[in-house]
């Protein structure tokens, strides 16, 4: 659960290939009793229907008895030499909202499921795809969403009457590529009592459950071949807080309980119950057993969980040893849980139970579990972690379901708010299709031929922006964008400005960290001194012009708030400074980062700083790339250290108010040693001097100093660090500058394609320097050199 994977993903070409190879390996599907009432399988974008799994998809390019398609959609399939069929190759994309209408057979507990694979079509990759999901006219499944890799999205949903089940798919209308798509589409009738309709208090009747993490403790990965209800579950190593503690056991002796009692193969099957985590008990020496086993995985703030805890007990010799307890953040939640009483003494038969934690701030929920009695065991076989929407009836932060349809206001039943990033999500389903996609790749690799590492990268979804399917026509008339954040809010949100809230300052005010009264999201407000009333209509559609851009890697803009001629702009928090303080000077207690860190904030900025190239009409030049303005955070749900950069404070540079400077736009303007020498001379702005600026950052990461620094008086030349480290490279001394707690641990080919590609982004023509796609391609290049060499450089030692 580390950048790492992440990289790996975007940098694999066509990591869909391998479910596909994948499927192929195992033709036969495993026979079940179980048959849904209602069990609708849609090979959506597709005229033929296609069998995976043993189960047949049907095609859903003409409606029928069980669903009904309305909007305006197109199929799409993905350009291959051999076509195998299967779900992943073809998509339904919707270019306006649209409806699937199911009939549905049965009410209660239902399974949705959601099927993404984001190929690339000969009009555009669907990756840029980003769009919102509802369902139910009520609740809302997705938004903001756009799927870079792989993924299924699995829900659990209280259909309340028989009757017609809207799915409705909506293009988010001011994002460049304004479609939605989906590849499959699976409703089906859950098995009898899956889910009471009331757990902890809460009504489940009323609820959507999204699965974010189905974990099969201490065993290996299953896939829908190896389970009755087609569900995926994950091995658990990866998310425990010290696996020494733990060690796994196995066994295939399972006694599921007779006479229809719960629970029956259906709410986990046979191989969950036959494998868990145990404590790994000491039974030597004076080291005591008195210890938990705990587990960490990553959740959404803000939202409910639906926990449900699988057990088992292989493991004790006799029935009515064992006896444990179980932690939820902390909490005992199971006193004293013994497997004999609750089995009435069978033994390795299966029960569960089910816990609610509400919502709460952090976004990591711990899992502990440990013995009643001294030096006792304890287990876990298997876990499910399901998120339940909010009381707005939304899985999504700040998006929810219009009630008011028709009031002649709007024709569209949605309105999107401007919202906190929706990086836990996004991590989230990363972290799920990593653990799936490196292991289906492992399996693919042993399968077939080696794939050389020169192909990786070569069709980033990230990069190569297609444009056939940007449709600029559309508008964000359709959306409210509520953003103006009322002065009174703001000064609770600061404590009247306090200044011991005050985490940034410079030519434009202070920046003061704050909290939103409404939703508790944290934020940055940006107060400038100087305001000119003239400038306000400007702000404003400036404001409504950024409020739109969202990406990754770019800071998002809240909200801002011009009552009293004051000028404020809220921003997202991030929690961990700026790039600057953590490569010199500003930040205490930092710890240098490694090169690989420093490579993959590179990769960050540089995807932030493409998109805001390449995503807009336009195009929207940065004007002030420098490593202040790349901040940090760290990543959600990440080991401590795993940053996630965003570029920030860009697109305000054409306007007065950012700063309360008195130049005007055409003045150049940036940051001294990092203006492109270019425009300097001729004012003539384009997104080279971007490009310039992040070249000059990119020798700073690898020099670990300031872009001009004046404590080096002893040489003129090197108060520059872009003419400097310029002249260092072209002389092949680029290594002697290297910032010391970086000397050997950058590889000879990693340094010498960073020198490279750093060095042609401060070429002194503008049109000779690449452009940022370039840029990222390379640096994406380089930390696979770097990873290589380090893989290398392990195997020599051992
Ligand atoms: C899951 O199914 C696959 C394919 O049928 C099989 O090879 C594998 O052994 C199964 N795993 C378990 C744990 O049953
Ligand atoms: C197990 O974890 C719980 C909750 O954190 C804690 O109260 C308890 O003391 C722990 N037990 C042991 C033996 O460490
Ligand atoms: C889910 O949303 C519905 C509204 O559609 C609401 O009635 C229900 O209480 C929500 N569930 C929870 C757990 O808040």
């Amino acid at each position: 659960m580390n950048l790492l994977h992440r990289n790996h993903l975007f940098s694999l070409s066509e990591p869909f290939c391998f479910f596909t190879v994948f499927f192929l390996i195992f033709p036969t599907a495993l026979s079940t009793d179980f048959s849904p009432t209602t069990n609708i399988l849609l090979n959506c974008g597709s005229d033929r229907s296609v069998t995976e799994e043993g189960r047949s998809f049907l095609p859903d390019s003409s409606d029928s008895t069980q669903f009904r398609l309305s909007g305006r959609t197109t199929s799409t399939s993905k350009i291959t030499d051999s076509v195998t069929g299967g779900i992943s190759q073809t998509a339904r994309v919707f270019t306006d909202e649209s409806t699937y209408e199911f009939t549905v057979q049965s009410t209660g507990i239902h399974f949705l499921r959601l099927h993404f694979f984001p190929f690339t079509t000969d009009t555009g990759s669907l990756s840029d795809a980003v769009f919102q999901v509802n369902v139910l006219d009520k609740l809302v499944l997705l938004a903001n969403f756009s799927a870079t890799v792989p993924i299924v999205m699995d829900y659990l949903l209280f259909i309340p009457d028989k009757n017609k089940m809207k799915l409705a798919f909506i293009p988010k209308p001011s994002s460049r590529v304004s479609v939605a798509f989906v590849n499959a589409v699976e409703l089906f009738t859950a098995p009898k009592d899956l889910i009471d309709n009331e757990t902890d208090n809460v009504d489940l009747t009323k609820t959507v459950m999204e699965t974010v993490h189905r974990i099969n403790v201490g065993g290996d990965l299953l896939t829908p071949f190896n389970d009755t209800v087609w569900r995926t579950w994950i091995n658990d190593k990866e998310f425990l807080l010290n696996p020494n503690l733990a060690k796994n056991y196995t066994s295939h002796k399972i006694n599921y309980p007779i006479d229809g009692l719960r629970p029956t193969p259906e709410f986990a099957p046979k191989p969950v119950y036959s494998t868990l985590e145990q404590k790994n008990l000491v039974t030597e020496g004076s080291l005591t057993n008195n210890f938990n086993i705990t587990w960490i995985f990553p959740v959404s703030s803000g939202y409910k969980h639906f926990i449900r805890m699988h057990f088992c007990d292989i493991v004790s010799l006799s029935v009515y040893t064992l006896k444990f307890n179980v932690y939820l953040n902390q909490e005992k939640v199971k006193n004293d849980l013994h497997p004999g009483d609750i089995t009435h003494g069978n033994s390795a038969q299966p029960f569960y139970r089910d816990v609610i934690v509400p919502a709460q701030k952090n976004t990591k929920l711990s899992v502990s579990i440990g013995s009643s009695e001294e030096n006792g065991n304890a287990i876990l076989n298997g876990l499910e972690i399901m998120k339940l929407n909010d009381s707005s009836g939304s899985l999504i932060t700040g998006f929810h379901v219009e009630n008011s349809v028709g009031s002649g206001k709007s024709d569209t039943s949605v309105i999107v708010k401007v919202v906190i990033s929706t990086v836990a999500v996004v991590f989230i389903l990363l972290l799920i299709g990593a653990v799936l996609f490196i292991h289906l790749r492992r399996k693919y690799k042993q399968k077939g031929k080696q794939k050389k590492e020169s192909d990786a990268g070569r069709t980033s979804g990230e990069t190569g922006y297609p444009a056939a399917i940007v449709d600029s026509s559309s508008t964000a008339s359709k959306h409210h964008f509520d953003l103006r954040i009322s002065l009174e809010e703001l000064i609770f949100a600061t404590d009247d400005f306090d200044e011991k809230r005050i985490i940034g300052s410079g030519g434009f005010g202070n920046v003061y960290k704050g909290k939103l009264r409404r939703n508790g999201m944290q934020v940055a407000v940006k107060r400038g001194l100087n305001t000119s009333k003239q400038g306000l209509p400007e702000f404003r559609n400036e404001i409504m012009l950024l409020s739109q851009i969202h990406h990754r890697h770019l800071v998002s803009l809240v909200g801002y708030c011009d009552e009293n001629d004051q000028m404020l702009l809220v921003y997202e928090y991030m929690n961990n400074d700026t790039l600057k303080s953590h490569l010199y000077g500003g930040g205490d207690g930092f710890r240098p980062l490694t090169w690989k860190q420093r490579l993959e904030i590179c990769i960050d900025a540089a995807k932030g700083l493409h998109y805001l190239h390449t995503g807009f009409s336009q195009g929207i030049i940065h004007r002030d790339v420098k490593t202040s303005n790349i901040l940090l955070t760290t990543n959600e749900g990440g080991e401590e250290n795993n940053y996630l950069a965003k570029l920030s404070d860009f697109g305000l540079s054409k306007i007065g108010p950012d700063a309360g400077e008195t130049h005007v736009s055409t003045m150049v303007k940036g940051s001294f040693g990092y203006i492109d020498p270019e425009y300097f001379k001729t004012q003539n702005l384009t997104d080279k001097s971007d490009v310039y600026s992040f070249g000059v950052v990119m020798f700073e990461i690898l020099c670990g100093r300031p872009a001009i620094d004046l404590s080096s008086t002893n040489s003129r030349e090197k108060i520059n660090l872009a003419e400097y480290s310029v002249d260092m490279y072209k002389r092949g001394e680029l290594e002697s500058i290297v910032d010391k707690n970086l000397v050997g641990t950058i590889g000879a080919n990693s340094l010498r394609k960073f020198g490279e590609t750093a060095e042609m982004c401060l070429i002194e023509k503008g049109r000779d320097r690449p452009k940022m796609t370039e840029v990222l391609w390379n640096l994406q290049y380089i930390l696979q050199l770097h990873e290589t060499e380090r893989r290398q450089e392990k195997n020599e030692f051992s």
